[in-house]
């Protein structure tokens, strides 16, 4: 039963805040029965005008317009980037007002200082939509699966990329080539660099991390390393092993050790993430007590993303009043170096097998051979060895074509 007017603010009309209004307004009666409140978008706050668009009487200019209204009780933030989200959201909050937002550069960063105000004024900082889109994933670390330790946090994060890797192992193109393609059909940004070099990524398996193991995980000290460098070439390879190339963001505990890297991977068609492709996310979690459970779906895009959106509105809504406790205090956690994690590479030389063989044995003993896919190159897998001993190694390797961490 519909009982109260509840009036939000959503700051940002791109593309997540003009699908939290078509939710909203899609789903309007079934929304406002879970909501248990009749949820009303009272303000738009965007530095446009959009004649036009019914949007346009509720569009604001001026933050404090909205700020300064008792009115409204939750705040959306789907504008992206710290700035001025972070002071806008803080604002927001030290007000009494609940916020949900998708922005994963703010989660990352302030998260935690964020989830401490709304604690302490009795409200909520809710942020589904920050990682894997429509996926749930974060309710899930905070509330379901809280009877476990989390153990490994392993998930294919970015969908542009995912995209890009697919398309590029489909149809045997070069990075380029494909980038330029997903550019042209809006999929990827005109500027790509926050995806292809995998910041994006690292932001996302940031919030993870710290969410996972309750301390504050800081996206700079993650190793993170993108796609650029995946070729077509590199791509034969994985299918002559069965394998595909993914880019992974990782966060492993290792007795008392925390590891956390973003880095392509080559995986067996077997692993459960060899099946996301295209723009789709999966989220792969292990926990000590439930084992090994997946999440997949659409990790981006304007609807999907409006939908975990619009569930913490309803969250919100029915939380008014009562903070859902979060645990992740600002406490850092220092991740361990990576030169220290083990892990089997996969290395392209130039020259035949015979030319490189010597070398190869005296560097990493015994390797598993690659079957011959280009003439007068030789491919090989090593063994596990520690990331530092690897970079070592490789430094003497003067003919090397590239190298790609091995999940299998
Ligand atoms: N650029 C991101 C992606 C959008 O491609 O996954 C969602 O965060």
């Amino acid at each position: 039963m519909v009982i109260n007017m509840l009036n939000i603010g959503v700051l940002g009309y791109g593309t997540v805040g003009s699908g939290v209004v078509e939710v909203l307004n899609t789903n309007q009666e079934s929304i406002n029965k879970k909501a248990g409140n009749e949820i009303n978008i009272k303000y738009v706050l965007d530095l446009r005008d959009f004649p036009g668009d019914p949007i346009q009487e509720k569009i604001v200019h001026d933050y404090d317009v909205i700020l300064n209204d008792p009115d409204v009780q939750i705040i959306v933030e789907v504008m992206g980037g710290v700035e001025p989200a972070y002071t806008f959201v803080k604002k927001a909050l030290q007000a009494g007002k609940s916020v949900c937002t998708s922005n994963k550069e703010l989660v990352a960063k302030h998260g935690a200082e964020l989830l401490e105000i709304a604690k302490s004024k009795h409200i909520n900082f809710l942020f589904e939509a920050s990682v894997g889109g429509g996926i749930p994933i974060i309710r899930p670390l905070n509330q379901s699966l809280t009877a476990d330790e989390i153990e490994e946090i392993t998930g294919i994060l970015n969908g542009t990329t995912n995209y890009i890797l697919t398309k590029m192992s489909k149809e045997g193109l070069a990075f380029d080539e494909v980038l330029k393609d997903a550019q042209d059909k809006g999929y990827a940004e005109r500027n790509p660099e926050a995806d292809v070099e995998g910041y994006d990524a690292c932001r996302k398996i940031a919030i993870l991390s710290s969410l996972a193991f309750g301390m504050q995980v800081d996206y700079e000290d993650i190793y993170t390393e993108g796609i650029t460098k995946i070729t077509d070439v590199d791509m034969k390879y994985a299918k002559a092993l069965n394998a595909s190339i993914k880019l992974f963001g990782t966060s492993k505990k290792v007795n008392d050790e925390v590891f956390a890297m973003v880095s392509p991977m080559m995986i067996s068609e077997e692993h459960p993430l060899a099946g996301v492709n295209d723009v789709f996310n999966g989220i792969f979690v292990s926990g000590n007590v439930l084992g090994d459970v997946m999440f997949y779906g659409r990790g981006a895009g304007k609807l999907p993303t409006a939908s975990a959106v619009v569930a913490d509105v309803v969250d919100a809504a029915k939380h008014l009043g009562t903070n859902i406790m979060t645990i992740w205090s600002n406490k850092k956690l220092e991740l361990s170096d990576i030169k220290k994690a083990k892990q089997k590479f996969f290395v392209r030389l130039s020259g035949d097998k015979n030319m490189n063989i010597a070398k190869v044995n005296e560097l990493f003993g015994a390797v598993t051979d690659v079957e011959e896919v280009i003439a007068g190159e030789y491919a090989f897998i090593t063994g596990e060895i520690a990331e530092g001993e690897f970079a070592q190694k490789q430094s003497e390797l003067t003919n090397m074509l590239n190298r790609i961490r091995v999940g299998f």
